[in-house]
């Protein structure tokens, strides 16, 4: 059978370090070998040598846009598909029109919409993320973006680049944690674990808006409060970080209309998926005033990735030169994250090839029907 790997080119990096193991280099699951070797000392257990000891053609390449693309070229056989969100090969309908063997979709990381769901539901075909293999270094990213945008850092380190010094500038838009508002939009497995890490610097409020209201005994663990209404919700916190799935209900979630809703100066940061959020929109609300006064937008997630040169949320800044925390998507792809969801991969194929149940949170679409409950209401 083919199994076909759509990674990224990690260049000069991947050569002089193994464990980037998501790059074409290191070839993700071979490159699995490396992560397994730098974790596990079973050399012999790379993904290249696992797939080929079975049979198995493994066609590895970053090449995804067009129809002259490996990855467009290569699905039309290719059995199991294995993408990572950060250099996502897009699965759309008419993609899986031409997938006539594909039968599962293994998202190296978590976060699987650049997927079709709906029509790997219909086709039957299965979707499986490495669930939790990275939402620790997404939390810490998070929480890292909320105090570089209200302690005013990025401006701050551009300032001592250019051989300036004038705290002043700085200092008027900078502020402390303890004492505002937080909330994120969705608490699943990385909102609660931003909530669990804010809990040290006395904000004055935890919030979450989500579906699922926490388990009791959860929610008061972090003394984190639910608020149903999504205008409301807004209204109240001075920092919003967003960490829901992009589906059908969350495309275009942020947008001029919600942003209305925003307080004046607050701070939102993204590192769920570029598409929540409108770039015009955020931009827009960056640039007018409604998102300035403080820092204003973070995150590492763009609505096309890669971001083109020219992407407005690369350069729009506020009113007084800041807020911008935006860097290229790797909040979720440490190499201690790049070790677990290399390792999370092989379990997935190896439970694919001996007919052994998959882990059940790692499931998103099972045989015809979803299985998350994280991809909207159904
Ligand atoms: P999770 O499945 O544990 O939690 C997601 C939560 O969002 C669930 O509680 C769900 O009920 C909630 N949700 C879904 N739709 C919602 C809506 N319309 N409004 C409010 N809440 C909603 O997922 P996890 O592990 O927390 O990851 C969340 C997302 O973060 C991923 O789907 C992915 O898009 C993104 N992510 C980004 C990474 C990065 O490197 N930047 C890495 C890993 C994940």
């Amino acid at each position: 059978m083919k199994v076909l790997a759509i990674l990224y080119k990690g260049g000069d990096a991947a050569t002089a370090e193994p464990r980037l193991l998501g790059t074409v280099e290191n070839e993700a699951g071979a490159s699995i070998a490396q992560g397994i070797i730098g974790c596990l000392m079973f050399p012999q257990l790379g993904l290249r040598q696992y797939l080929e000891s079975l049979g198995h053609e493994y066609i590895v390449s970053d090449s995804k846009e067009g129809p002259d693309s490996d990855f467009q070229r290569h699905i039309v056989d290719a059995e199991v598909l294995i993408t990572t969100p950060f250099h996502p090969g897009y699965l759309t309908a008419d993609l899986f029109e031409k997938a006539n063997n594909l039968k599962l979709c293994v998202t190296a990381g978590v976060g699987s919409d650049h997927i079709d769901l709906n029509c790997a539901v219909e086709k039957h075909v299965q979707v499986m993320e490495v669930s939790g293999s990275n939402v620790v270094s997404v939390a810490e990213h998070v929480v890292m973006s909320i105090l570089l945008l209200a302690r005013n850092f990025v401006p701050a380190h551009e300032m001592i680049e250019r051989g300036d010094w004038q705290v002043s500038e700085i200092a008027r838009n900078a502020f402390d944690l303890e004492g505002k508002v937080v909330g994120t939009i969705g608490a699943g497995r990385i909102g609660y674990r931003v909530l669990q890490r804010l809990v040290p610097f006395d904000c004055k409020d935890l919030l979450y808006y989500d579906y699922y209201p926490l388990l009791e005994d959860t929610a008061k663990a972090v003394n984190a409060r639910r608020v149903e209404n999504l205008e409301e919700f807004v209204s109240q916190c001075d920092i919003i970080t967003v960490n829901c799935p992009l589906h059908e209900g969350t495309r275009g979630l942020i947008n001029a209309g919600l942003l209305r809703h925003f307080k004046k100066g607050a701070y939102l940061v993204n590192t769920a998926r570029g598409a929540i959020c409108n770039k015009e929109d955020v931009a827009a609300a960056l640039k007018s005033g409604h998102l300035n006064g403080k820092c204003s937008y973070a995150g590492d997630v763009w609505d096309v990735q890669p971001a083109p040169k020219d992407h407005i949320l690369r350069t729009t800044k506020n009113s007084l030169g800041g807020g911008n925390g935006m860097v290229p998507h790797y909040s979720g792809t440490t190499l201690d994250a790049q070790a677990r969801y290399a390792k999370g991969v092989r379990s997935i194929l190896e439970n694919y090839f001996t007919g052994e149940p998959q882990d059940p949170q790692n499931i998103i679409v099972g045989l015809g029907k979803y299985e998350s409950t994280s991809y909207g209401q159904r």
